[in-house]
């Protein structure tokens, strides 16, 4: 009985539906593969921006195009101030206070969640005038993002992302080059090996208008071969038909026009001098005419990597050039290129493929026994917690037998005992748990020989 003799409900809260929780141990593999990222990304000059998770809508609806399914589909959107009975009302009610809004004194502006993170890094290149600035930009974020797809493996609703931009004057393709140098780099870093980069041109403002009008005349030719979601697209964003997975689909997609064919003189140039470049570095890579990227942004140069063991959702890091964007956003015309790595996936590709890392768990758990050892236990466990070793100390006095099956169980890889024997002559007992293997040492002696295990 609780509050006014009422029986509380017992309602158990769950993650919502492609949302999750990363658990240890699993999260210090997390931990792991941002690190890496942060150590390449650096040795590469990049340096990392933290971006907010909220931005106004209209910046994605801009920057991403409000075609996309990213922008007219996918995006968490409220508005700020929600309506009061937002908060209190039904759901009937809550989509009656949105439409509302329009009568309503209080100005409320549609923020979203952020879908993916170049807008984003847009938006602040220009806020902070970072054209100014020597030399180019290249800024790197780490964190998730939303997006309101239908979950299954390796797509979540929320998701997380480790991305990398380059803006300035440039677009020399030495620059692209470059960064999928670094992201495979990082890849081979983390042991995510079974891995096939994609690379293709969808052209520039110049030639793509041309080829997009030239594959509609195409598309609706063939119009009755296709299914409702492409043949609305015919009408609205013909490129991306070519996403079509539907078998049915494929042998008209097949005998669409190719962009390669149709590129005006700067853009094949960028093409392959691009391949050059990769040439240059050992990249392996196929071209892929397909590849045209779902976001309004790019322009010229697109990428993918996909990765084994995913299924469908295969595609461990997208990326390409979005030249105009800068512009498009209020700022002055500048140069742009970035990818952005789905950690989700590329970790789940690392699992499956067991290449995983030794992981640092627990180290040492201390056996304490009677009242006169316990102030040396919290003693020891704060210097060796100081010089990085990770130390388990049980908050109240266990039997020796106990003790150790509790090391055990939670993976030390020692057990320190300190009993009346060892405070009685100033020094510690080292059990190794894996071979029982027992060593008497004084402080100093223990630090040293622990702090040395730690860094092997
Ligand atoms: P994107 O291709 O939409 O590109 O996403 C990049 C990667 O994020 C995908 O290849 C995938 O690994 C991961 N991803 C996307 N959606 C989900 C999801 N629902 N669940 C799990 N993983 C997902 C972008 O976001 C661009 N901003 C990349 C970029 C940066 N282009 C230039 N600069």
């Amino acid at each position: 009985m609780i509050e006014g003799g009422e029986l509380a409900e017992r309602k158990q809260f769950r993650a919502i539906k492609g949302t999750r929780d990363i658990v240890p141990p699993n999260s210090a593999l997390w931990n792991r593969f941002e690190e890496a990222a942060r150590e390449v990304f650096e040795s590469y000059n990049f340096r990392e921006i933290r971006l907010p998770i909220f931005e106004p809508t209209e910046l994605f609806a801009r920057a991403v195009g409000t075609d996309t399914d990213m922008v007219s589909k996918e995006m968490y959107t409220f508005l700020d101030p929600p309506p009061l009975d937002l908060l209190q009302g039904s759901p009937e009610q809550t989509s009656a206070a949105f439409l509302s809004q329009g009568t309503d004194p209080v100005r409320r502006e549609a923020i979203s969640l952020r879908p993916e993170g170049t807008a984003s890094v847009v938006r602040a290149y220009i806020e902070h005038g970072m054209q100014t600035k020597p030399g180019d930009v290249k800024w790197y974020y780490v964190g998730p993002m939303f997006r309101r797809e239908r979950p299954q493996k390796g797509r979540y609703r929320q998701f997380y992302q480790i991305g990398a931009e380059v803006l300035g004057q440039s677009d020399a393709p030495a620059i692209d080059a470059e960064l999928i140098e670094m992201l495979l780099a990082f890849f081979r870093r983390v042991g995510l090996n079974r891995t096939t980069l994609y690379i293709n041109s969808i052209g520039d403002r110049i030639c793509r208008p041309k080829y997009v009008e030239l594959l509609r005349q195409e598309l609706r030719k063939a119009r009755d071969q296709f299914g409702e979601d492409s043949q609305r697209r015919i009408e609205t964003n013909p490129l991306r038909v070519f996403d079509s997975k539907l078998p049915a689909e494929q042998p008209a997609i097949e005998k669409l026009p190719h962009i390669a064919d149709h590129l005006c003189a700067e853009c094949r140039e960028q093409f392959s001098k691009l391949k050059g470049e990769l040439g240059l570095r050992g990249i392996e890579y196929e071209e892929n005419w397909r590849l045209v990227r779902g976001l309004d942004y790019y322009t010229r140069t697109t990428f993918e990597v996909t990765a084994a063991g995913l299924g469908s959702q295969n595609a461990v890091c997208g990326g390409g050039r979005y030249d105009g964007l800068v512009e498009l956003l209020g700022g002055p015309p500048t140069k742009g290129i970035g990818f952005a790595i789905g950690s989700d996936r590329a970790i789940l590709s690392i699992e499956e493929s067991g290449s995983l890392p030794r992981l640092p768990g627990l180290a040492v758990f201390i056996a304490w026994m009677g009242e006169k050892a316990y102030p040396f236990a919290v003693q020891i466990a704060r210097k060796l917690r100081a010089t990085g070793v990770s130390v388990e100390l049980p908050a109240e006095e266990m039997k020796f037998k106990k003790a150790l099956g509790l090391a055990d169980k939670l993976g030390a890889r020692y057990a320190l005992i300190l009993g009346g024997d060892e405070v009685a002559s100033e020094t510690y007992t080292l059990k190794r748990l894996s071979d029982a293997e027992q060593r008497k040492l004084g402080e100093t002696d223990l630090l040293e020989y622990l702090e040395s295990e730690r860094r092997s």
